[in-house]
């Protein structure tokens, strides 16, 4: 099976420390090692915030603030890279094509951002999508999609599952806004509804819990099902 995993900055790199790192690695080394294939991505967290916040009040425009917020996800994919040692393509692609060749070889791409105006969100659905991925994976640091923001509303609700074209309606009514609580992000989510890819949004503060759900579909997040889902994927009926 392949997957695409993109891991949040915020739960791969919460600080600059090695222990998070290395179970992802692990998590990874072993499913790497079973015959599934990986292509990961990782987010730019507390630290790409934080450059960016010291940039704007330095007078930095907004696409410098992305290309700043880019080169963070980079520094984070390349201790991803050092962890996974000789598995993992030495250097974080930069684009789709390179890390579609990564695949090709036979090595387990770590990449960042790519272009300004987007999260790695939209970078994980797209290299789902170009390299004709079964399932990608958001290890988020919330538990799922949600009808309402769970912070400001108690009575709001995680789905179990949603459809694709359901979670585009509700990130375009609720995610725009700066700062908002939205899992992905909206050209994340048209691009899980053109892709037809099936998508888990899932805490991924546990690797294991983002391994399991790999290997079998149990989680305890949302499972986004394309329109034309033909069920799931045959591996996990086989766990
Ligand atoms: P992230 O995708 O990590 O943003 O990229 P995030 O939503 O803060 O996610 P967490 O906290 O890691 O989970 C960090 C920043 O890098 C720029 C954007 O400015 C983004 O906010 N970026 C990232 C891009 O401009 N293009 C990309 O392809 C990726």
């Amino acid at each position: 099976m392949r997957t695409v995993v993109s891991i949040g900055g915020s739960v791969l790199v919460p600080d600059v420390d090695p222990e998070r790192v290395e179970s992802y690695a692990d998590v990874i080394e072993s499913l790497d090692a079973d015959g599934h294939t990986l292509g990961t991505v990782v987010g730019g967290g507390p630290t790409a915030r934080e450059y960016i916040t010291t940039a704007r009040d330095l007078g930095a425009n907004e696409i410098e603030l992305d290309q700043l917020g880019i080169a963070v996800t980079r520094l984070n994919a390349r201790l991803l890279v050092a962890a996974l040692d000789e598995r993992a393509a030495p250097t974080p692609p930069e684009d789709y094509e390179t890390g579609g060749e990564a695949i090709r070889r036979g090595d387990v791409p770590v990449m960042g951002g790519v272009v300004a105006g987007q999260t790695t969100d939209t970078v994980g659905t797209a290299f789902a999508e170009y390299v004709d991925a079964d399932l990608v994976v958001f290890a988020t640091n919330v538990p799922g999609v949600y009808d309402a923001d769970p912070d400001s509303d108690p009575d709001a609700t995680k789905y179990d599952e949603i459809t694709a074209s359901e979670l585009a309606t509700l990130v375009a009514q609720t995610g725009v806004d700066a700062g908002s609580n939205a899992p992905v992000d909206l050209l994340a989510a048209k691009l899980v509804e053109r892709s037809g890819i099936r998508a888990l949004v899932l805490d991924g503060t546990d690797p294991a819990a983002v391994e399991r759900a790999i290997r079998t579909g149990e989680h305890d997040g949302t499972t986004v099902v394309p329109a034309d889902a033909n069920g799931p994927p045959a591996e996990w009926n086989d766990e």
